[in-house]
């Protein structure tokens, strides 16, 4: 931990994500300025931040007082001010891609030339918006997971144009703050982490659709099943201690199962009336009242599997 801060970082947007990404960097001992259009969003966000901290602390995931950390994060006036001696801007603003090349072109205008510029989008590519400006060198995409401070995979993403030397440096930065950075060598939309949740998603809903199982089983099969080895081992992982040989041994006596099936798995068009009848049946498990008090509970529940991680190093 960092006695005194080590330099400043500036979050744009103080939503659900970039309240969060400020309180991980002050955390790791950073000075933050943090910007929004909306100054009720960034009183907002002032609280909720001392709220999460207090989660934290109460979980037993601080290392230092909650104050300490609170006090390097200030509510910036302007975007100028965010950016300002910034070694790394952090962008989280609404997910368009409009709004994406209007805020990079400001930021690139007002970043001083080695300032990293990432944004936290989930799905577009950085070289969808960053294409004419004149650092594009220094822009890249960092998707974090939500909440980030609870699940620290940021993946990396930079588009053609961007220096190796800031990828790497970007990577570094986060490593640095207790983040797990993964690199996606290519673009490509949804990059890795929604991509895969979305093969998953895929499947969940044409087994569904197809009557095979209920909303409740599916679940389960995740919760009390893979999910539970994928908490804290991939699925490549998984595979290599599936068979007594490994992962090759593990493809020679399934792979051609896995093959055929794969060839009878479609596309799902999300239809509507089907999305209703889970809705239906999510309802009965949840009614809408409950649902933030049941993310609260997520939370404290990632807390300790944190925690669990923490102490039980992979
Ligand atoms: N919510 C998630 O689960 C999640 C996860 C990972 C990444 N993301 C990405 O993070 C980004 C932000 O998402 P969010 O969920 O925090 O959204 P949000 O709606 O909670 O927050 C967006 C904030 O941006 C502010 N804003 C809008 N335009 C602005 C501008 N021009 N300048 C300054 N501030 C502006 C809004 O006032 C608002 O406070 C999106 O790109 C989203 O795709 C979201």
């Amino acid at each position: 931990m960092h006695a005194h801060p080590v330099g400043k970082i500036g979050v744009v947007g103080a939503g659900l994500i970039g309240r969060a990404w400020a309180m991980l960097f002050a955390q790791a001992g950073w000075r933050v300025d943090i910007f929004d259009a909306s100054t009720a969003a960034l009183d907002v966000c002032m609280q909720e931040i001392a709220t999460m901290l207090e989660d934290l602390h109460g979980a037993g995931l601080l290392r230092e007082a909650q104050e300490n950390i609170l006090a390097r994060i200030q509510p910036a006036a302007t975007l100028a001010q965010a950016c300002r001696d910034a070694v790394l801007v952090q962008e989280n603003i609404r997910e368009t891609v409009a709004a994406k090349i209007e805020i990079f072109a400001q930021m690139d205008a007002l970043a001083a030339p080695d300032t990293i510029l990432a944004s936290s989008t989930s799905w577009i590519p950085a070289s969808s918006f960053t294409e004419h400006l004149a650092g594009r060198a220094r822009c890249l995409v960092a998707h974090p997971a939500n909440p980030p401070y609870l699940i620290p995979l940021v993946e990396v993403s930079p588009a053609p144009w961007t220096s190796d030397a800031v990828a790497q440096a970007t990577m570094a930065l986060y490593a640095q703050i207790g983040q797990e950075p993964v690199l996606v060598r290519k673009e490509i939309q949804g990059f890795l982490l929604n991509r895969i949740q979305g093969a998953v998603l895929n499947e969940m809903l044409n087994l569904y659709e197809q009557g095979y199982a209920s909303t409740v089983d599916l679940d389960k099969v995740m919760k009390f099943g893979l999910g539970l080895r994928w908490s804290f081992m991939g699925p490549f992982e998984t595979i290599d201690l599936n068979a007594p040989e490994g992962i090759a041994d593990y493809a020679g006596r399934y792979g051609h199962t896995y093959a055929a099936v794969s060839r009878t798995q479609a596309p799902n068009s999300w239809n509507p009336d089907v999305i209703s009848k889970i809705e239906q049946e999510r309802r009965e498990q949840l009614p809408q009242d409950a649902l933030q008090r049941r993310a609260r509970w997520r939370d404290n529940r990632l807390m300790a599997l944190r925690r669990h991680q923490k102490d039980q190093p992979t």
